[in-house]
């Protein structure tokens, strides 16, 4: 029986396929390669080339492989390029999640693991955040995840399906192998693109506001590694896999790090100045997102394994100065 894994090429599907194979699962992934690399799928792994709104290539996936369980990333995730196209975003996201779950239901494959944001509850109310806050996505990203989350909801319900939600916060840092990492195309996360400057591929570092009610001014961030949130999908899986019900969590390490920080401790790992530049806010940025994952430790024994930030960093170091231009090719 194999984990059918939507969105296995991408950054966090893909370390989720590693940690799925080194725990000697069978994998089969899926993957239009919009913006997954071939190269990022375990060579142990079974890859089908499909975009997962074509209901007819998901049926025929379906009916080759025995399907136990599903780990939903195929997704688009940029805030940015949400808020300018968000029709792009309605169509893949939602689109594909409506593909996906009929195709379930046709086939009877009724486990579900989906990854969610931190950006469902928009502005926070409070922090640390906890799952049951109000949701009020400020952007078109977080809206459709939302849409997503409730999608599969009322979807389970109706048929039977169990699923597990999983809202990460930052999703940070590579394989400890550096085979594998984070390369988006273009970049707009903090961290890959502070790395860029000792990569020799940018000058300086810009921190969009230095003006927000924080400790030195600079926005606050939960940076949470991949490989933890890797083996929090697998813990949700095995969950649902033992009979567990429906539920959702967030994921972070539930300690907050300021822009000025991640570039401090960035030099510290990389022994390069990286100079920085205050530059204006960036809109939408809410001042401060911090997780409470203590519903995922209690309920899924989740134990991040990366809660230090020098360690986080040393991770994604090692697999950008080795990969400055990310993957080869898709
Ligand atoms: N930042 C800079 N300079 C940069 C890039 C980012 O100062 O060049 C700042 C941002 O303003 C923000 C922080 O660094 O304060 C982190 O920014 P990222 O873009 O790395 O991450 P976000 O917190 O904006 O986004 C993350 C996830 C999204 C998710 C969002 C929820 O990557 O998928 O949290 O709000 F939607």
């Amino acid at each position: 029986m194999a984990i059918l894994v939507l969105g296995g090429a991408g950054y966090i599907g893909s370390h989720t396929v590693y940690e799925l194979i080194q725990a000697g699962r069978e994998v089969a992934v899926v993957d239009n390669l919009q913006t997954g690399f071939r190269e990022a799928v375990h060579p142990k792994a079974r890859f089908h080339q499909a975009d997962i709104r074509d209901r007819a290539a998901l049926s025929r996936i379906f009916d080759q492989e025995k399907v136990e369980g599903v780990i939903h990333f195929a997704a688009s995730s940029q805030v940015g390029e949400s808020m300018d196209h968000p029709l792009q975003y309605y169509d893949n996201n939602l689109g594909g999640t409506l593909a996906l779950l009929q195709e379930m239901t046709a086939h009877g494959v009724d486990k579900l693991v989906f990854s969610s944001t931190a950006a469902v509850y928009g502005e926070p109310e409070r922090v640390p955040i906890l799952e049951g806050d109000t949701l009020s996505p400020t952007n078109c990203y977080g809206e459709t995840k939302r849409s997503m989350e409730r999608m599969i909801g009322w979807a389970a319900r109706a048929h039977g399906l169990r699923y597990v939600a999983l809202r990460y916060f930052n999703a940070c840092g590579a394989h400890p192998s550096g085979t594998i990492g984070e390369a988006h195309n273009p970049e707009t996360h903090l961290i890959p693109l502070v790395l860029q400057v000792p990569a020799g591929r940018r000058e300086k570092i810009l921190i969009f506001g230095d003006d927000y009610p924080t400790k030195d001014g600079t926005c606050v961030r939960d940076y949470v590694h991949v490989s933890d949130l890797a083996q929090a999908h697998i813990l949700a899986l095995d969950s649902l896999l033992a009979g567990g019900e429906s539920d959702v969590f967030n994921l972070g390490n539930g300690v907050g790090f300021t822009v000025r920080e991640v570039i401090e401790t960035a030099r510290q790992v990389t022994g390069h100045p990286i100079p920085a530049q205050v530059a204006p806010r960036r809109p939408g940025d809410p001042a401060q997102l911090i997780a409470s994952s203590q519903k995922a430790m209690d309920k899924l024994g989740w134990r991040p394994r990366y809660n230090r930030l020098e360690d986080i960093l040393a991770t994604a170091w090692a697999w950008h100065s080795a990969h400055p231009e990310g993957y080869r090719s898709r």
